[in-house]
């Protein structure tokens, strides 16, 4: 997989469609000098590119895109290639109706929009197979190919009579037999049992949608159905080409709800084991009127560390924009400067590249307005072209950064197990359960220290972390606990919350309540969840002081740990709500309410120090100026970002060197609103 790590420059470029312009030459040609002045390097071709590959059956027109790979190669750029799975043609559809997905209400739908397969089709991945394999054997061995782009944002649920049976197999090759799914579901509730395995359907509204151990099967077997049909996609391109590294574009979702959290749709974590980088598709909410900038940034920090962490190696943004998006409820340009700053958060966080949902902006359908490099005038003297080209050059200024790793010690546990569960299951609150959004909220507590985090899941690797925190993790299988004891034991300080192991692999709740191995872990044991209104309130004291809680108070009782808080109201008032307990050669904090930022604050400002853990750069950090580390060959580079629209000093705790201008900066640094300096120190 070597392609990513043989070029040293950071990738710059983004989808690029020349298939929308073939009758358009003078754009076409215009697009190869336009990229050079923008200091693009890698463009993404043939995303939707289907119909103008093949415009009828068994009919292809690979001459387009033959020169168009001859051009970007001359420009000294590379290609990642897609597969063009996420769209298909008409005459597909047309032809063989079955490839059309079937949605929860048993309606079959027709051609239109994109995404909208079905993943059993055989015909389906028959047609994806052939073209994926031409386009390998075309261009397999171009040397403008870079990464295979495989299909866009897969996502969605198919439930035809096809993926019906293939969730039944997949059924019984997972549980055995229809006794093992009666117990696993708990179907003798209501009287559900089933007696054949016809019986076994997919949740839907016209039938079963209550039953949440199936709900969780029915989101687990969606992820393994997606995996394999992005293998069957991938087959020829790993026999044709093993040389070529395969990625598929992930997803951050919320954006309206005023959350900006990675997709809940498929297992990231489990998908992200059968690409070789991780990618992602990046629209935060920027300049919105709920929160501050530095708000949004923490959030989008989290996603980008989410997805830095699937794999633990750079990751590349595959989209962002320029400019503005066409579907947020209200559709803000960026600020001058916001997005030189924006995006060189991604690279601070460990991606490495910058690429753009689009090169050109497209003169009609639906996303006419979303925003380009080009815009609608096709000039290159606009400010947004203006600073993509800026961008650019300072790219090619740190490109020494290209590749680097991040030393992490703290991570946060995220299972989308865990996630899908707590999010179907009855009980406790509706809206308040916000299991990524509690993620969130401590995450912001090192984001604004600069204090590196990890957000991993169940399956990574505990021992690397100094600090790990597993608040609200709902669903905990016995290995989980067992590695938590272990990293416990072996030194680890943990935290954990309220909601956290109440359920097992199935949604099944723990027969006698919480696991003793839980139990023994923290020195606690739960006794009731009490749910609060959004609009009540409850109090604990910690280190002498009062800190407001909401939505959850847990009440406990201690079996051997040391009290730290406690609750000062309700009928649970002077009872336990915040323990720490030390096991072997570590320490297990306990959370047992829901708190707001300024408590966690000062509950993690002993952790940090003890831990050691604090950032090294600035002497006093600001919240609205992030600073985030990434390390290569002896150095420590530091990426310096302001994200207000004030002027910041920052106090410096060492003597660095910009890597832009070679200065050397020492004590002091002034930022301009919205500014990003570079600076490296040896480690
Ligand atoms: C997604 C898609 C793109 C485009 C952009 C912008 O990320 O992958 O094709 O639709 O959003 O809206
Ligand atoms: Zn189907």
């Amino acid at each position: 997989m070597a392609r990513l790590d043989v070029d040293e420059r950071f990738w710059h470029g983004g989808d690029y469609n020349p298939d929308q312009w073939l009758d358009y030459p003078e754009i076409l040609k215009a697009d190869m000098a336009m990229m050079k002045e923008a200091n693009i390097n890698t463009v993404t071709l043939g995303v939707f590119a289907w119909s103008a590959l093949e415009p009828e059956e068994g009919k292809f027109t690979f001459e387009w895109l033959d020169q168009i790979f001859e051009e970007i190669h001359a420009m000294g750029g590379n290609v990642i290639l897609a597969t063009p799975s996420g769209g298909r043609p008409q005459w597909m559809s047309e032809k063989y109706p079955e490839v059309n997905r079937t949605d929860e209400m048993n309606c079959q739908h027709r051609h239109g929009f994109r995404h909208n397969h079905c993943y059993s089709s055989p015909i389906y991945r028959e047609k994806v197979h052939i073209i994926n394999q031409k386009l390998a054997e075309r261009y397999g061995q171009h040397p403008a190919l870079a990464m295979w782009h495989i299909s866009n944002e897969y996502s969605g649920e198919c439930y035809c009579e096809r993926c019906q049976a293939n969730w039944r197999a997949w059924l019984k090759k997972k549980y055995g037999s229809l006794e093992a799914i009666n117990e696993a579901w708990w179907m003798r509730f209501w009287g559900g049992t089933y007696s054949s395995w016809s019986q076994v359907l997919p949740p839907s509204p016209l039938g079963e949608t209550k039953v949440h151990g199936m709900d969780l099967d029915w989101k687990r077997f969606n992820t393994d159905m997606t995996i394999d049909f992005y293998l069957n996609e991938i087959e020829p391109l790993r026999r044709l080409t093993p040389d070529v590294p395969v990625t598929t574009n992930f997803m951050a979702e919320g954006h309206d709800q005023h959350d900006f959290i990675p997709l809940e749709g498929l297992d990231y974590g489990k998908f992200a084991q059968h690409v070789d980088v991780v990618s992602w598709d990046s629209y935060p909410d920027w300049h919105n009127r709920y929160e501050s900038l530095a708000e949004t940034a923490m959030k989008s920090a989290y996603v980008h560390d989410q997805y830095w962490s699937l794999k633990q190696q750079p990751f590349l943004v595959m989209e962002s924009t320029p400019s503005v998006v066409n579907w947020h409820q209200y559709n803000k340009s960026k600020r001058p400067g916001a997005h030189i700053l924006t995006s060189m958060q991604q690279l601070a966080h460990g991606s490495d590249s910058t690429l753009y949902f689009q090169w050109r902006q497209s003169r009609g359908n639906s996303e006419k307005f979303h925003g380009a490099v080009v815009g609608h005038d096709n000039s290159t003297q606009n400010r947004v072209f203006q600073e993509v080209a800026e961008y650019g050059e300072r790219l090619a200024r740190i490109a020494e950064i290209k590749g680097a790793g991040k030393e992490v010690k703290v991570a946060i546990i995220f299972d989308w197990d865990s996630n899908w569960a707590l999010k179907r299951g009855g009980g406790f609150g509706r809206p308040t359960r916000l299991y990524p959004q509690t993620l969130q909220e401590h995450y912001a507590v090192f984001w604004e220290q600069d204090i590196g985090v990890d957000i991993i899941t169940s399956e990574h690797d505990f021992s690397q972390y100094d600090l790990l925190l597993a608040p609200m993790l709902y669903l905990m299988r016995q290995e989980t606990m067992m590695k938590l004891r272990q990293y416990v034991s072996a030194g680890g300080t943990l935290v954990s919350s309220y909601f956290t192991g109440m359920v097992n692999e199935t949604d099944l709740l723990y027969v006698g309540g919480w696991p003793d191995e839980l139990q023994e872990i923290f020195g606690i044991k739960p006794q009731e969840l009490e749910m609060l209104y959004t609009d009540e309130r409850n109090c604990i004291t910690f280190d002498g002081r009062r800190f407001e809680t909401k939505d959850y108070s847990e009440i406990i009782s201690v079996r051997e740990a040391d009290i730290l808080g406690e609750y000062q109201e309700d009928f649970y008032q002077g009872t336990p709500a915040v323990t720490k307990h030390a096991l072997g050669n570590g320490t297990a904090y306990y959370l047992a309410a829901r708190t707001n930022r300024d408590f966690l604050k000062l509950f993690y400002q002993p952790i940090i120090e003890e831990l050691d853990l604090a950032a090294s750069l600035a002497k006093a950090p600001i919240y609205e100026v992030s600073i985030q580390s990434r390390v290569k060959n002896g150095y420590i580079y530091y990426f310096v970002m302001n994200f207000s629209d004030d002027v910041q000093m920052i106090e410096l705790a060492k003597e660095t060197v910009d890597v832009e201008t070679g200065q050397t900066v020492k004590a002091a640094l002034k930022l301009a609103p919205y500014e990003t300096r570079i600076l490296k120190a040896v480690r």
